[in-house]
């Protein structure tokens, strides 16, 4: 039985075939065992001189486990094997490997690495999670994300930001405002967002993001808790009196079509984990509304592994 850190990771094997260097494997080493090769060596090294033995090593190991099933039990996150499958068929030539089709992508075998989220939040000494700013345009998205990427970065903790007008410089370049093209544009920072989590990364997405359907499946994506809806909750003409790029004018001016909020639809949520609106109007800090956010995150346990 292993237990590495809050990995809780418990293996029952055979005693032949027990791996006691857990961690030293876990951190890029690779132990043999003693009778047949005394001492570590690099992953790499691994991958060029001693493949052989070491595939060997493998195989029987798999055989056994694949004829005694109960020898061998993986429970939670923790895995000392990196399979092409999430189970010990289809390993050096034991049966067929458990093929995925998903969307247009046919014939996929999920490829599980030991090194895990939770070893990567450990590591950090956090939890990867989605943190995701939804509003109108001139809402504040933006200005909150940046305060809360420099508040969280103050207190050591890794932070990336997905900003909508950024992200369509680059990855989504491709998509126009179309109600089609928006939710793609979703979608796939839904997607880019569900890896940086599991890079152990607190990832702040921020874009307009006006559907509630897209942003669901986002949540969907994320383990339970780890998507953190923030509803950016400012009334149409206050955002509209900001104008911080001056886009609300030439929407109104009929020089954008199918401006959010103008001639656009928003659907607001309607179960966001964190509201934030003005008091009396007016606005707090972007400091004050990124500690509220903040705080959030301590107490639902973000800030420690
Ligand atoms: S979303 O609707 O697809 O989520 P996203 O957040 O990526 O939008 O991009 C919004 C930014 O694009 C706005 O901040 C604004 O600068 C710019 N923009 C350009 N055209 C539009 C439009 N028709 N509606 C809203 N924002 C637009």
């Amino acid at each position: 039985m292993v237990a590495i850190g809050k990995c809780s990771s418990i293996y029952r094997t055979s005693p032949e075939f027990d791996f006691p260097e857990t961690s030293s494997r876990k951190l890029g080493l690779s132990k043999l065992p003693g009778k047949s090769f005394g001492f570590s060596v690099s992953s790499s090294e691994v991958k060029t001189s001693f493949i052989g033995p070491l595939r060997a090593i493998e195989a029987s190991r798999m055989s056994h486990v694949n004829g005694k099933a109960e020898k061998f039990q993986r429970v939670g996150c923790d895995s000392n094997e990196d399979l092409p499958t999430n189970d010990c068929n289809g390993f050096a030539g034991k049966g067929i490997p458990q093929m995925s089709t998903i969307g247009n992508s046919t014939n996929i075998v999920w490829h599980k690495c030991s090194v895990e989220k939770c070893d990567r939040d450990e590591l950090l000494q956090q939890r990867g999670c989605v943190i995701w700013v939804t509003g109108l345009s001139g809402s504040g998205k933006s200005t909150l994300a940046c305060a809360l990427g420099r508040g969280l970065h103050a207190r050591g903790k890794l932070t990336y930001i997905l900003d909508g007008d950024n992200v369509r410089h680059g990855l989504n370049r491709d998509l126009s405002f179309r109600a089609e093209d928006r939710a793609e544009n979703i979608r796939r920072t839904g997607e880019v967002a569900k890896l940086f989590a599991d890079a152990g990364v607190i990832c702040i997405a921020s874009l307009i993001s006006p559907y509630r359907k897209e942003r669901d499946a986002c949540r969907a994506l994320l383990a339970e808790g780890d998507f953190i809806e923030v509803f950016m909750d400012i009334p149409l003409h206050v955002c509209e009196a900001r104008d911080p790029k001056g886009l609300y004018k030439l929407a109104r001016a009929g020089k954008i079509k199918g401006f959010t909020g103008v001639d656009d639809p928003y659907e607001p949520p309607l179960t966001s984990e964190i509201v934030l609106r003005q008091n009396q109007g007016i606005c707090d800090s972007p400091n004050d509304l990124a500690d509220i956010v903040i705080s959030y995150l301590d107490k639902k346990g973000y800030l420690k592994a």
